[in-house]
């Protein structure tokens, strides 16, 4: 008998490498209910790969269109959607996501050397940390981003703990 999710969409957020995915596919396993990525959606949608839609388009294209298809996305459920890491950065998203009736969102804190482990082998999906340093991009984006994602409803500290335990946390 699985659980039942206490709200209708549970949206993950937090930096690019914090296990959004990984933990999404997790918690939709668990509750028996669909897991959505919404970068996956962008690319479906606009038939192009994220870094292509970053080269051609730049990112204010790219947030637009990401807007857009959480706006919709927001309307469905029951689900568990993962968020792109900057999706929460653009105001009208945030407040979307905030207002969207029995949405809980969830800002996935894991510790920066925990995030460089796992990003700097596979950077060339993330057009963010394709070009210069990505351990100095990486430090801005969180001095930027922290204060922002630590809005969400619940904050997960996930530490160095495997994302099975940080399931475990949640469920
Ligand atoms: C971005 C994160 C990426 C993707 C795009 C921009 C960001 O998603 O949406 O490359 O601004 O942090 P993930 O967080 O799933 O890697």
């Amino acid at each position: 008998q699985p659980t039942k999710l206490p709200f209708r969409i549970l949206v993950l957020v937090g930096l690019m490498g914090a296990g959004k995915t990984t933990l999404g596919r997790m918690l939709a396993q668990h509750y028996n209910i669909p897991f959505i990525d919404t970068d996956a959606e962008i690319e479906k949608a606009s038939r192009q790969s994220i870094p292509e839609i970053f080269a051609k388009h730049g990112e204010a294209h790219f947030r637009a269109g990401e807007h857009r298809v959480i706006r919709r996305l927001l309307k469905n459920g029951p689900c568990i959607l993962a968020t792109g890491g900057g999706a929460w950065m653009h105001p009208q998203t945030r407040s979307l996501i905030h207002k969207a009736p029995d949405v809980c969102s969830i800002w996935l804190h894991v510790p920066m050397p925990v995030l460089l482990r796992r990003l700097l082998h596979n950077r060339g999906s993330r057009p963010l940390l394709a070009q210069g340093d990505p351990v100095e991009t990486l430090h801005r984006l969180a001095t930027m981003r922290y204060p922002r994602y630590a809005e969400a409803d619940i904050i997960i500290d996930c530490g160095d703990e495997s994302v099975e335990q940080a399931t475990q946390s949640i469920t």
